[in-house]
């Protein structure tokens, strides 16, 4: 059965761009543009979500943050809310990068706390998941990604998990220009629909959107989009420059 799923290509820009930058990257972007059946985001600094707002009204552009937290409010020093990003209209919201996890401390329990605070208002989450080297190389890297997922979604319904989006990145593959192979990609993509239909049932496995992400660039973007169990990509070097983002889009 071939899917229905809207292919769906999100920007990442982690910790980079000037408020200056970014208009420009947004003004550009907007110009190269074209609405297509692919979905598109760009994931960036809090500070620069109002701009990104302001500048892609009336386009089909989401804009997405890269966390946030999930108290409403209160004395967290340095940190968002996700009321906060529903406020200004955001459209999405990273959750559970592997940069979150391996240098803030981001554990499972704290990336469900933020699943569950998101799945209350209209941002739709990107979970990350993957393996580190190290598990990869001792063969554990479906059970680590198994982990994770059971572990992240715990206590989620069939119908939120249906609107969730997951980024599978292999951590050995992120800024490294090591891509995984399509083959690799589409394997653990699909062992992430399977146990996503094994918890939640057929229906939530056939509509999760299943990204992958990890130097995926212009020169790799239609052969791992070709992919049976690939639905997008999560990118973020190559979304730093409106005409790179425009052809991994345009794939
Ligand atoms: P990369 O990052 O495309 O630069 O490897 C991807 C990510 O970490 O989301």
């Amino acid at each position: 059965m071939s899917n229905m799923r809207t292919p769906f290509i999100a920007g990442n820009w982690k910790m980079n761009k000037t408020v200056r930058e970014a208009e420009e990257f947004a003004e550009a972007f907007k110009k190269l543009y074209k609405d297509t059946e692919v979905k598109t985001a760009i994931c960036a600094p809090y500070i620069h979500l109002a701009t990104l707002k302001r500048i892609f009204a009336g386009t089909s552009i989401g804009v997405g943050a890269e966390n946030a937290h999930y108290e409403d409010a209160g004395a967290y020093t340095g940190e968002v809310s996700v009321a906060m990003l529903e406020d200004l209209g955001i459209d999405y919201c990273i959750i559970g990068h592997s940069e979150r996890r391996q240098y803030f401390a981001e554990t499972d329990e704290t990336v469900n706390k933020k699943l569950h605070r998101l799945f209350q208002g209209p941002i739709v989450p990107i979970l990350c998941v993957g393996e580190n080297l190290e598990q990869r190389e001792a063969g554990r890297e479906k059970e680590v990604v198994e982990k994770q997922v059971r572990a992240d979604l715990a206590g989620l319904t069939a119908e939120q998990v249906k609107k969730l989006v997951i980024a599978y990145e292999p951590v050995w593959a992120i800024g490294t220009g090591k891509t995984a192979s399509p083959a690799q990609a589409n394997e653990m993509c699909g062992h992430i629909r399977q146990v996503i239909e094994n918890v939640f049932g057929e229906e939530a496995a056939d509509e999760v959107t299943i990204q992958y992400g990890g130097s995926m660039k212009p020169a790799n973007a239609t052969e791992l989009m070709n992919m049976e169990e690939i639905d997008g990509g999560l990118i973020g070097g190559a979304s730093l420059q409106p005409e790179d983002f425009m052809k991994v889009i345009d794939f």
